[in-house]
């Protein structure tokens, strides 16, 4: 989750994307790169055996990925601080896939420019995920025609701006667990089904987890 944007929805997705995978099954970690450790303090607070959450600096990620496949992980998601800076572009090259959380709202827009460039410096594809965008507001489709426009591509499955995604974490978990059913939910699941076809991560799996389990 890379946006140099602050409060675009990087730890709310990564932690989301994160819950999803370990509720499918897989062994999945969250790397918190960012210093307000924002996914550190919600893995305190969670009472679940897993996804794992590492703190930890941007030059160790090489090693962190090679530990973590050694470990038999099937995914780590990385968050980063709200900057396009040399931490970020290490989480770029450490990725196989970059999401750029973006709110439809225009400074939010216009900020994801060093993102993208930060990707096609390491080369990694790299989408925009509109992200806490208003029910019912005809701008979340101009922002998705606007950034397709500028050459930007839009991940298919929009995050809207619901409560369950904030009341959630408060302790220690997703969306996903606090409201099973709930839209929020079904969001997460489009969205990390899509992203798993991205990766190649086989999603569905024999070993899928209860929400609240
Ligand atoms: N889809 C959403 N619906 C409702 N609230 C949201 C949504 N996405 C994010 N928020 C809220 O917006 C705030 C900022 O989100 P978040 O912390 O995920 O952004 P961030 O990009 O990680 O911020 P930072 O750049 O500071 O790390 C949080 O209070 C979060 O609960
Ligand atoms: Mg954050």
């Amino acid at each position: 989750m890379i946006s140099q944007k602050g409060g675009a929805g990087k730890s709310t997705l990564a932690i989301h994307l994160a819950v999803a995978a370990y509720l499918d099954g897989h062994r999945c970690a969250v790397v918190d790169l960012d210093p307000q450790a924002t996914a550190r303090k919600w893995g305190d607070k969670r009472e679940a055996d897993g996804p794992e959450v590492i703190g930890d600096h941007a030059e160790r990620l090489p090693h962190l990925v090679d530990a973590a496949r050694a470990n038999g992980a099937d995914l780590l998601v990385i968050d980063t601080a709200p900057n396009a800076d040399r931490a970020s572009l290490a989480a770029a090259r450490a990725a196989d896939l970059i999401l750029i959380p973006c709110r439809p709202a225009s400074f939010d827009l216009e900020a994801i420019e060093a993102t993208r460039d930060l990707a096609s410096i390491a080369k990694k594809p790299a989408w925009v995920v509109l992200s806490a965008a208003p029910i019912r507001s005809a701008i979340v489709d101009e922002a998705r025609r606007g950034l397709e426009s500028s050459g930007a591509k839009v991940a298919p499955q929009t995050i809207h701006h619901r409560v369950a995604y904030s009341y959630a974490v408060i302790d220690g978990r997703s969306a996903s667990e606090y409201e099973p059913d709930g839209k929020a939910a079904e969001e997460i699941a489009s969205l990390f089904q899509w992203a798993s076809g991205q990766v190649g991560l086989p999603t569905g799996g024999r070993h899928g987890r209860k929400a609240g389990t």
